[in-house]
């Protein structure tokens, strides 16, 4: 029976933070909930928030004063809500959030969440405000429902054909500009069996391809059923051999833990896909070391060979920070140069932004902004050349595609190819959730065009 209460979550950041949201939702369906689209019919509002980027973390205030007007006219017409702040802005922010919004009435931390029916139960019987961002014993996932009894929130989710699974989470490696390590807490990773379990589960409801999740996915560790410590290469064999699974994808990836039998799988595992997430950061050894990301130009380099070697046709993709205090013309166009030499099919690049906490926004010699945009600016100009050339290399070729969605002319299907690009193709509703060739007639900065070969 679908319940009757309604709750609407808002996903701000990175993957996780929409695999956390979607085991918010499910954590309250035995409790009556459903998910809804519509604000003003939601007793429970949550943001699921981001704090890696300044501009990320204020997106949370300019969306909290939005709601105020909405939880007023619903207290006017007699309907209390409860506003949640969750994510990696609650746990940086903490009680802080409380004096700054007074629009919001719990604040949990990405550690705690699976404690968000009691706490709203709480919020609403003492009707007092709450914040719990304690990084508790407890394990968050061994409390969740089972995914299998849980049935989805939402009936047919946009990407219903492909699933995040967390695998592993948090970070020790504290590069010098980044919040994670304090928004997640200390690298952990799951027990293989929880994580064949639900991968089982999330298979069961119709999933094709999953992408397993983490901060530091390579530097996965967990406890395997034979009572040793299983590597993410091991985890991916063992999810591979799933039935019904069609598609497996890992992210992100840091190249110090890039080791020889991941590497390996690119090769061996026939439902590992050709795309590898790999962030470099930056071109110079200088600003690597300052940012302690304990790898150089030339290990990241070794790195790529190593796994074009493995896998030739493997589409690379990266984070990429531009002006980091203290960083030259010269230090940037090694960026540049180590860009061009490596050939990204995929890039995300930023400018740096200082965050509380940091070591680097410590460092005295903060650039201004002006030159961060400027250096920004040119290095998506290269970034966006890289790829179209790799996406208009797809042209004439068949590609099999997952489809995953309607698209948004009748009659549309949008999927992705193995290379992760969305590929827009005419075809029948029932081809959603299946691989089909596709030959791509067009690419677009950010897509392919192409007609479906056979069904
Ligand atoms: N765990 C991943 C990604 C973490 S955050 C990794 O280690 O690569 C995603 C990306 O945000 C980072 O790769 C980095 O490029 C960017 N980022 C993190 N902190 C930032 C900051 N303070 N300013 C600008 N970009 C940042
Ligand atoms: Fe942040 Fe560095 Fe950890 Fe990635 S490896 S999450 S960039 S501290
Ligand atoms: Fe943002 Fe937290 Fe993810 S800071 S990028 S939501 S881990």
């Amino acid at each position: 029976m679908p319940g009757t209460k309604k709750v609407f979550v808002k996903t701000f950041g990175c993957q996780m933070n929409v695999y956390d949201s979607e085991r918010i939702a499910e954590s309250l369906i035995p409790y009556g909930f459903t998910e809804t689209d519509c604000l003003e019919e939601a007793e429970v509002i949550v943001l699921n928030t981001c704090h890696i980027r300044e501009k990320a973390a204020e997106k949370v205030y300019s969306e909290l004063g939005r709601l105020r007007q909405v939880k007023e006219d619903r207290r006017s017409l007699g309907k209390p809500t409860i506003v949640t702040v969750a994510g990696c802005v609650a746990q940086a922010e903490g009680a802080e959030i409380l004096a700054r919004s007074t629009v919001v009435d719990l604040v949990v931390g990405p550690q705690s969440y699976h404690r968000l029916p009691d706490l709203i139960f709480r919020a609403q019987s003492e009707s007092r405000r709450i914040v719990d961002t304690n990084f508790p014993e407890e394990d968050k996932f061994a409390s969740l429902p089972d995914r299998s009894i849980a049935r989805p929130a939402k009936p047919a989710s946009a990407r219903a054909a492909s699933a995040f699974l967390t695998v592993q989470e948090g970070c020790d490696k504290f590069c010098t500009f980044c919040v994670v390590p304090y928004t997640r807490g200390m690298e952990f990773s799951r027990p293989v069996d929880s994580l064949l379990d639900e991968a089982g589960s999330l298979i069961s409801r119709g999933v094709r391809e999953l992408t397993l999740l983490g901060q530091n996915v390579n530097a996965y560790h967990g406890a395997g059923p034979d009572g040793k410590d299983w590597s993410l290469a091991r985890l991916i064999g063992a999810v591979a051999r799933l039935d019904g699974l069609e598609r497996l994808r890992y992210t992100t990836s840091h190249p110090h833990d890039m080791s020889d039998d991941l590497i390996a799988a690119h090769r061996d595992e026939a439902k590992l896909m050709p795309y590898l997430h790999l962030p470099f950061q930056a071109g110079s050894n200088r600003i690597l070391a300052a940012m302690n990301r304990k790898h150089t130009v030339a290990d990241y380099l070794r790195l790529i060979d190593k796994i074009r070697t493995a896998r030739p046709d493997i589409a690379l993709s990266t984070d990429v920070i531009v002006g980091f205090p203290g960083e030259t013309e010269s230090e940037f166009q090694e960026t540049l140069k180590l860009i061009e030499e490596v050939g990204f099919a995929q890039a995300f690049s930023f400018k740096y932004s200082p965050r509380p906490g940091t070591p680097a926004a410590k460092i005295d010699e903060q650039l201004p902004e002006e030159v961060k945009s400027e250096r920004l600016h040119r290095l998506q100009a290269v970034l966006a050349s890289e790829t179209s050339r790799f996406n208009e290399g797809c042209i004439g070729r068949v590609i099999p595609v997952l489809f995953e969605r309607r698209g948004r002319r009748d009659g549309q299907l949008v999927g992705r190819s193995p290379y992760l690009q969305p590929v827009h193709a005419d075809g029948a509703a029932d081809l959603l959730g299946r691989i089909i060739p596709v030959e791509i007639s067009q690419a677009g900065p950010n897509s392919l065009v192409g007609v479906i070969r056979a069904a």
